[in-house]
């Protein structure tokens, strides 16, 4: 927790693609205000499994923070907003198209008040460019930049991926874009606005994809397992197809279940040694030296073949088995591992991607934990907060402000949801 430990950071983020990434800069050591409107980040009672505790979509995206509650409609609420931006080093949110401004803070108003201050902004679509008015979620995103339209089989419909890569990864962009911004900072002492569109960290994770969408203006792709050829327009979808140089496909294996599937990548360096492995277990003793597979531009050809042969031996074996055997022969593969074996699995404990925290609202909860790794500055986790556990905390430690500022300041609504008007009798 060293690595950040004297950059400080106003977090208007919400939902995922903002939290995930001021998370991230928590865990290397940020002291990170998250400063939410007085009813909270929208997620904190969204999709919960205790009725009265913040939910795990909340607290899964919003450990080691701070929580201050501000009411940005208010005057009072400005004034702190506008003196916390004094003691930030960045300031972040992934608001609606025009929210911000609408506050009337503007980045160039912002940079006018800090000019040191770095801004980190997702939208959906950016700041300019004809869809920059439109809001999005995580599969708006992803159909919207190329990952959708690739994902699935080639006559089915389009797929949205398991892994959140429009809003966690719009989170990991922004993150890489704050750092260098803050290193520039350090030489010219100006801060600087940082924009990620999640449409543009969607493509920019589609690149390969592009790569074959040029390629097919020369001929077809060989291999795809799925027919291509010159002129086609756009990429098809190709399944599990490994999408890379060497040639790849998840086999179901023993005992059949839903995930008992492993994914092996046919290297070109290792066919022989797979051949003379799997063959005679499938009757085919001669597999090594089989014309039909002889080359890698003959595996391409008859892939599909290759697939129903591997096919074969996987289903003799189940999945953990098959990865100890592949292994041995130095063949890349991994069984696919549902939540629940990661959930077990001795590796992730032994990374501590998976770990356990305590709550006051709901007592033991996990979290996956912080996938960098850093040997100077290692995470330390801590749980999120409750909805403003910090106001009067930040008040005085960060802004100095006394006891009967806060209380004037809270009478005035800086801190609160305006109460709402009392209903009108109906006329009789
Ligand atoms: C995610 C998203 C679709 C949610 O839309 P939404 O629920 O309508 O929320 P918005 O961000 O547009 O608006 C937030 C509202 O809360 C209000 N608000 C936020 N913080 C506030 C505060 N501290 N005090 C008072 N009001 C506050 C804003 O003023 C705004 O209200 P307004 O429309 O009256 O100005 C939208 O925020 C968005 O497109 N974000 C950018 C892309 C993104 O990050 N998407 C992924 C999310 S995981």
């Amino acid at each position: 927790m060293e690595a950040l430990k004297d950059i400080r950071i106003l977090d208007m983020t919400h939902v995922q693609a903002g939290p995930t990434c001021s998370q991230l800069l928590a865990w290397m050591g940020a002291d990170v205000i998250k400063l939410e409107p007085p009813q909270g980040d929208a997620t904190r009672g969204q999709l919960r499994d205790i009725a009265s505790a913040d939910s795990l979509y909340f607290t899964m995206l919003n450990c080691n923070k701070r929580s201050i509650t501000v009411n940005m409609k208010t005057a009072e609420g400005k004034q702190v907003f506008v003196d916390l931006l004094k003691k930030c080093d960045i300031i972040m949110e992934n608001f609606g198209p025009g929210v911000l401004d609408r506050f009337g803070f503007t980045w160039e108003k912002l940079h006018e008040i800090n000019p040191r201050v770095v801004m980190g902004s997702i939208k959906g679509f950016g700041s300019s460019g004809p869809y920059a008015d439109f809001k999005a979620y995580e599969n708006v995103a992803q159909a919207m930049g190329g990952s959708m339209s690739t994902t699935g089989v080639p006559n089915g419909r389009p797929f949205v991926t398991g892994a959140q890569i429009g809003d966690s990864g719009t989170g990991l962009h922004l993150a890489i874009g704050l750092l260098a911004a803050l290193h520039q900072r350090d030489r010219t002492g100006q801060g600087q606005y940082v924009e990620v569109a999640m449409m543009d960290g969607i493509m920019n994770l589609c690149r390969v994809k592009f790569r074959d969408h040029q390629r097919l203006q020369r001929g077809p792709l060989p291999e795809y397992s799925v027919p291509t050829h010159k002129g086609m327009g756009a990429v098809p979808r190709a399944g599990n197809d490994s999408g890379g140089g060497q040639l790849g496909n998840a086999i179901r294996c023993k005992p059949g279940g839903t995930n008992d599937f492993i994914y092996i990548v046919v290297q070109e360096a290792v066919w022989d040694a797979l051949a003379r492995r799997i063959g005679p277990e499938v009757g085919m003793p001669n597999l090594a030296t089989e014309p039909r597979f002889a080359t890698i531009e003959n595996r391409r050809r008859y892939q599909n073949d290759m697939w129903e042969i591997i096919g074969e031996f996987a289903l003799r074996h189940d999945k953990r088995e098959l990865m100890g055997i592949l292994n041995e022969l130095d063949v890349p593969c991994g069984p696919i591992m549902s939540t629940e074996d990661l959930a077990n699995d001795e590796h992730v404990r032994l990374r501590e991607m998976y770990v356990e925290l305590d709550h006051p609202q709901r007592g033991k909860w996990m979290n996956v934990g912080m996938p960098i790794k850093l040997s100077a500055s290692p995470a330390k986790i801590e749980r999120s907060p409750l909805l403003g556990e910090h106001t009067d905390e930040v008040l005085k430690s960060v802004l100095g402000y006394d006891d009967a500022r806060i209380a004037s300041m809270k009478q005035a609504g800086a801190f609160s949801a305006p109460a709402k008007a009392p209903k009108k009798e109906k006329a009789a």
